[in-house]
């Protein structure tokens, strides 16, 4: 760690908890606390939870592990990161960038404008920039999700203020949903809580990696386990909490369908933190000597937990004040402020609450603002305080723009316009638009891509070598002799490793991974409809 710090001049963690709690913190966000539950409710419960558990365990850990080693072995952020190791011509990227362009022209040829001109224009840029465009996707994408996440972190800060002020008392959906309705699309506090959030991020990532980043994850994570609990154990002993918990572990098969495996496995993405170069980032601040492998574990247990977690903490009181579970992505806003109104001092754990969510949302967006600022620190040679400060001024204004393009603003009108022209199908609003954009497409080619380059390109072997710093046990013991409790004694392999941790990871990186985000990726496109 120290030979890093010398020979890079980059900021260390302080140790292997600092950076484990980081990253959890930037898994931990949102996705859990928001998204999880209510793509839950909407699927059908325990069938899904246990799909999506396979997801993670598949896709999501094989592709944490790799990022973090791109990150620790590189020790840039992710545009640098392909800068440096992509090669001077690579066939697939050729081969992949020609593909992107023929089916540009078939798409004008059909007469999809939006899709066709797209098509090309990324086929004519994967041609020119090889895998490095990847990294600047990842870059770009960090920049494009902070500015609509920190609008639903300003949500969450005006939320607890509205709790504060015991403005949330509704007794029954109709109010809490228009309360909801009216407070989203009044763009100037939405606009002024936004502002917040941002300030608040740029105030931790400005004071640097030991400092910030992770002095505030290791108050905020814990912190955010206590809350939980909780608010699970006000949950749990509500009368009628139990058929929430039935809901959440009792797998019903026939509620699940095709559809339903496919939003597990791009919400694996999200949720995670993967597929943008974040936990690359977050890896290039890793000392060589700490293990990868069980770091990865940690930070895809410790995001899982907080799933379940969330879940235990909304169905049951969700149930047992007779509401549904299908509420949708306004499960969160409306239902819980009308759960916690009928339960005794119901303004206190709401304000806990959503207290809560502003820190789960700030420990994830001070992750985005540090790709965005390692990427201009790195390759533009900023200063870091003035790249953290620059940046977040132009998020805000992006984000500004989505948080307005919710409301009825006559202005934005013609924006809606002109993306429903182009990408057809439902009328979208920017922040939905940046939302789909973002989750459904970048983050899960930007993993399929991170994927394939480490396998093919890079090469599994050189990622071992990078990984076995800190982890002797992943290449070279053998499994069994792993699980069988014979930990550090490569003695047992006589030589050869032929089934190692390292071996099942390179077949997952290089087959599993790609296969099982392609047909998702398919499915999400429309070219293959696995729908009975
Ligand atoms: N993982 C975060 C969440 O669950 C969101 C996020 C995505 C953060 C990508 C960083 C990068 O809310």
């Amino acid at each position: 760690m120290k030979e890093n710090r010398e020979t890079t001049g980059r900021e260390n963690w302080s140790g292997r908890l600092g950076f484990i709690l980081a990253a959890a913190g930037s898994a931990i966000g949102l996705g859990n606390i928001w998204r999880f539950p209510y793509i839950t409710g909407e699927n059908g419960g325990g069938a899904f939870i246990l799909v999506y558990l396979l997801c993670v365990a598949i896709v999501g850990l094989p592709i944490m592990i790799c990022e973090i080693t791109l990150g620790r072995h590189t020790q840039r952020n992710p545009a640098g990161c392909f800068a440096m190791l992509t090669p001077k011509s690579s066939l697939l990227s050729h081969f992949l960038g020609a593909g992107m362009v023929l089916t540009g022209i078939a798409l004008l040829v059909f007469q999809s404008y939006g899709w066709g001109i797209a098509a090309l224009v990324l086929g004519a840029l994967v041609f020119r920039k090889s895998w490095r465009l990847v990294g600047i996707m990842g870059v770009l994408t960090g920049f494009l999700i902070l500015s609509y996440y920190s609008v639903v972190g300003g949500w969450a800060i005006g939320y607890a203020v509205k709790a504060a002020a015991n403005q949330l008392s509704f007794d029954s959906m109709e109010p809490a949903k228009e309360t909801f309705v009216n407070f989203v699309s009044n763009p100037l506090p939405v606009i002024g809580f936004h502002l917040l959030f941002m300030l608040l991020c740029v105030l931790i990532v400005y004071k640097g990696i030991q400092k910030g980043i992770e002095t505030a994850c290791k108050i905020m994570v814990p912190l955010l386990f206590i809350i939980m609990l909780m608010l699970i154990l006000r949950g749990l002993t509500l009368p009628g909490a139990d058929a929430g918990i039935r809901f959440c572990f009792t797998p019903d098969f026939s509620k699940l369908t095709a559809q339903g495996v496919l939003i597990a496995l791009s919400h694996a993405f999200f949720t995670l933190s993967l597929g943008m170069g974040a936990m690359i980032t977050y890896g290039s601040y890793l000392g060589k000597d700490e293990n990868i492998f069980g770091a990865a574990v940690w930070i895809v247990a410790l995001d899982t937990l907080f799933a379940i977690l969330a879940c235990l903490m909304i169905f049951p009181a969700v149930f047992a004040m007779g509401f549904e579970a299908s509420e949708g992505p306004g499960l969160l806003f409306q239902v819980v402020p009308a759960v916690f109104h009928k339960i005794p001092f119901g303004p206190l754990w709401a304000v806990l609450f959503f207290l809560l969510l502003l820190m789960a949302a700030l420990s994830s967006g001070i992750s985005l603002l540090e790709v965005v600022t390692a990427y201009l620190v790195d390759e533009r040679k900023w200063p870091r305080h003035q790249a953290v400060v620059l940046s977040g001024i132009v998020i805000f204004q992006l984000g500004a723009l989505c948080a307005v393009s919710l409301g009825d603003w006559e202005a934005m009108r013609g924006t809606e316009k002109i993306i429903t022209a182009c990408f057809g199908g439902a009328k979208a609003s920017f922040f939905d638009l940046i939302d789909n954009l973002t989750s459904n497409w970048m983050l899960p080619l930007g993993g399929l891509f991170i994927a394939l380059f480490t396998g093919w390109i890079w090469g599994v072997r050189k990622a071992i070598e990078e990984i076995r710093h800190g982890s002797k046990n992943f290449a070279d013991v053998h499994l069994l002799t792993l699980m069988a409790g014979l930990k550090d004694d490569p003695s047992h392999n006589g030589g050869t490793h032929p089934l190692t941790l390292a071996t099942l990871w390179g077949i997952f990186i290089r087959f599993v991974c790609p296969v099982a985000i392609l047909i998702t990726f398919l499915h999400t496109i429309g070219w293959l409809n696995l729908t009975p």
